[in-house]
């Protein structure tokens, strides 16, 4: 078979890596992938966000199957592209990646079908936003409605920051038509967790658990980035806890797209806290985490691409997912300076005995080296029968690879090793 994965960072290489342990895949080309991956797959110079690229060049090499990982394509209607021309997509439609896409639909959505999420008011009009800030309990959170490369979440502390935000997304209009629209919601508190989710719209299956580490800094002081570490499973996810989202979470969710004849077939994010009031949903992605792909992959013991086209098919009832009882941790090396700014353009050495360990996110080639290229540089993961070991050996893994103004986090896994403590 022929693939084709779009995007291009650590957590593409995390599905690449996977989907090759199938024997039938013969070749797999990445859209656009970097200079890590091309130890993988075959990269080609198409963005993530050029879908008539993207499908000129599935028609051209007769793909098979295509996987669309990031969030941009799959919201601009990519998989509905690679599907028009008879090529079968892991990934939601476009109008399912609303649930990603618009914060204002999916806060509609829980609320329409009961599902547990913090209260919210929506605002078109900053007038009036500022003036519901004149009373709004604080803290309180401001999200522009539209995709925001990450950062269109502001937690405010007070209620100049959050008027402030108000200004930013609205009038200054730092997130351009994404911020059309924001939400303004109640301030939750309690321990995160993501859970990763393979549905075909009717079944749904969490995968293991996870706990990603956003803030730049140890002790998660510092900016929010795309995510510095992982573990998994997140011992903050009981079994209690489990079965309460499935209920009033996962099934309802699926069940809802569904009757909003909005039907989600691909990997559905469900970004959760456990308040004292029970799990609520922080946020919905249309899509596999990153860096959580990077640890919940090597845990899955089934065949990726059979439950990717089992989603595709609307078989997933049938199909055993199974993953492995142990304990994974992704510790991402990063560029000093990262999420600001950061030079780039240092060789990377990464010893043999660990590549087999290592996610690339920001790498190039140049001459026959890879030389960093990115903020998040790559991730290394380990697994083992403790978290404890597990940490240690991405650790120990992590120290072996070297390049200039290399900086990570000291404290990945600390949080779900103190947890119960
Ligand atoms: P996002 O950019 O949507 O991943 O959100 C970034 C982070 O903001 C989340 O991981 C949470 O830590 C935090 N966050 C979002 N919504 C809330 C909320 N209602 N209460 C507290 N924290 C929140
Ligand atoms: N790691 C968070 C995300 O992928 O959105």
């Amino acid at each position: 078979m022929k693939l084709l994965v779009v995007g291009g960072g650590g957590r593409e290489h995390a599905i690449i890596k996977k989907l090759k342990e199938n024997p039938s895949v013969e070749k797999i080309y990445a859209l656009p992938g970097n200079g890590g991956i091309a130890l993988d797959a075959e990269c080609v110079n198409i963005g993530a966000k050029d879908i008539a690229g993207i499908t000129a060049f599935a028609k051209e090499k007769a793909v098979d199957y295509a996987v669309v990982a990031p969030d941009d394509p799959l919201v601009l209607g990519c998989v509905d592209a690679l599907e028009a021309i008879g090529v079968p997509c892991f990934g939601p439609r476009k109008n399912a990646a609303i649930i990603e896409g618009s914060k204002v639909f999916s806060k509609n959505l829980m609320k329409k079908y009961g599902i547990p999420t913090a209260s919210y008011e929506v605002f078109d009009d900053a007038e009036k936003a500022l003036e519901y800030l004149k009373t709004a309990p604080i803290p309180t959170v401001v999200k522009a409605d539209g995709l925001a490369l990450g950062k269109g979440v502001i937690i405010a502390m007070t209620r100049e920051e959050a008027c402030g935000a108000v200004q930013s997304i609205m009038r200054d209009r730092q997130f351009g038509d994404s911020g059309n629209q924001i939400v303004i919601e109640e301030y939750l508190e309690g321990p995160e967790v993501s859970v990763l989710s393979f549905t075909d719209g009717e079944t749904v299956v969490p995968m293991v658990s996870s706990m990603d580490h956003k803030r730049a800094g140890d002790g998660d002081t510092g900016l929010n980035t795309g995510g510095m570490g992982t573990v998994a499973p997140n011992p903050f996810y009981t079994d209690a806890v489990a079965a309460e989202c499935m209920e009033k979470i996962f099934l309802p969710t699926v069940r809802a797209m569904k009757a909003e004849g909005r039907e989600f077939r691909g990997c559905l994010y469900f970004g959760l806290m456990i308040t004292a009031n029970g799990p609520k949903v922080i946020e919905y992605n249309c899509r596999f985490g990153d860096p959580e792909t990077q640890v919940v992959l090597p845990l899955l013991e089934s065949d990726l691409l059979t439950v990717m086209q089992a989603v595709t098919a609307g078989t997933l009832k049938d199909t055993p997912v199974v993953f492995r009882k142990e304990n994974a941790c992704c510790v991402v090396l990063a560029s000093a300076g990262y999420p600001v700014s950061y030079e780039k353009g240092y060789e990377i050495s990464i010893p043999g005995n660990v590549l087999p360990h290592v996610y690339v996110a920001g790498a190039a080639e140049k001459e026959g080296r890879l030389v960093t290229s990115g903020g998040r540089v790559l991730g290394v993961t380990a697994t083992a029968d403790t978290l404890a070991d597990a940490v240690k050996e991405a650790y120990a893994l992590a120290d072996q690879i070297t390049f200039g103004n290399k900086y990570f986090r000291h404290d990945i896994g600390q949080r779900a090793l103190n947890c119960g403590k």
